[in-house]
């Protein structure tokens, strides 16, 4: 990457990629061709993820490497994440002294609809949390502060996150997490189980999304509300 765009660490500990990075042309990589025409850019080639991943499992290992630990993965969009961290961690923990015994449980966060967040933020799958009392705990996924707030009730000994990706949004006072993978513009991004309106999950790299990308799998708030009232009425 060019060398003013990237910088090898940033005050969150990431790679930092600044707000002129254009990003990669797309004809230098493989993408999957049903999403010709609905991107820009790619933004995070997927060999770059997956080497820093390895990186941060060794982080994680170095710190918690004495400690069980039960992970958190924070769905849909961390379970790329989730699944490559803990494959390294699981890795390190083979082929060396200091074995970490890990659980993995899986909860369910929404509040985003097309590119806006939205108020409401759902929480799925947390109503009992009890088993992490005592546990070290690292959550992977989005930052997460109103889930932070709830995990804490459960009295872990410890709780770490991870989060692939710290966007620099104005005016952020949210905390980072512990380990972070990288630090990147303000920016809408899909791709590594990333969503637009659950499209781009099965691609890759990060990518930006184009404004073709934008219409063609745009859904309008009512159209959202019928597939909510359907799934509720299919529980
Ligand atoms: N992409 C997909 N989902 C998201 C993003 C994003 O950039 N930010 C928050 N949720
Ligand atoms: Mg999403």
């Amino acid at each position: 990457m060019e060398d003013a765009a990237v910088q090898s660490e940033g005050r969150s500990g990431g790679i930092v990629i600044n707000d002129g990075w254009p990003g990669y042309s797309l004809d230098l990589f493989s993408y999957p061709a049903h999403y010709s025409g609905d991107l820009d850019c790619v933004f995070i080639p997927h060999g770059v993820i997956t080497d820093r991943t390895e990186r941060l499992a060794r982080n994680i290992m170095d710190d918690l490497g004495d400690h069980d630990i039960v992970v958190l993965c924070v769905l849909k969009g961390g379970y790329q994440f989730c699944v490559d961290l803990v494959d390294r961690i699981k890795a390190l923990s083979r082929n060396s002294n200091r074995t970490i015994p890990m659980r993995v449980h899986f909860i369910r966060l929404k509040s985003y609809l097309n590119d806006q967040s939205t108020e409401d933020l759902h929480i799925l799958g947390a109503e009992d949390l009890s088993f992490l009392a005592g546990k070290a705990i690292v959550g992977t996924g989005k930052t997460m502060e109103t889930l932070l707030k709830h995990v804490e009730a459960f009295r872990p000994k410890m709780i770490k996150v991870a989060g692939l990706l710290v966007k620099r949004v104005p005016h952020n006072t949210a905390c980072l997490p512990d380990y972070v993978g990288f630090e990147i513009p303000d920016r809408f991004v899909v791709g590594y189980a990333l969503d637009y309106n659950e499209y781009f999950r099965d691609l890759d790299h990060i990518c930006v999304i184009s404004e073709n990308g934008k219409m063609k799998y745009k859904i309008e708030k009512e159209g959202l509300q019928k597939e909510a009232n359907v799934i509720q009425q299919k529980a």
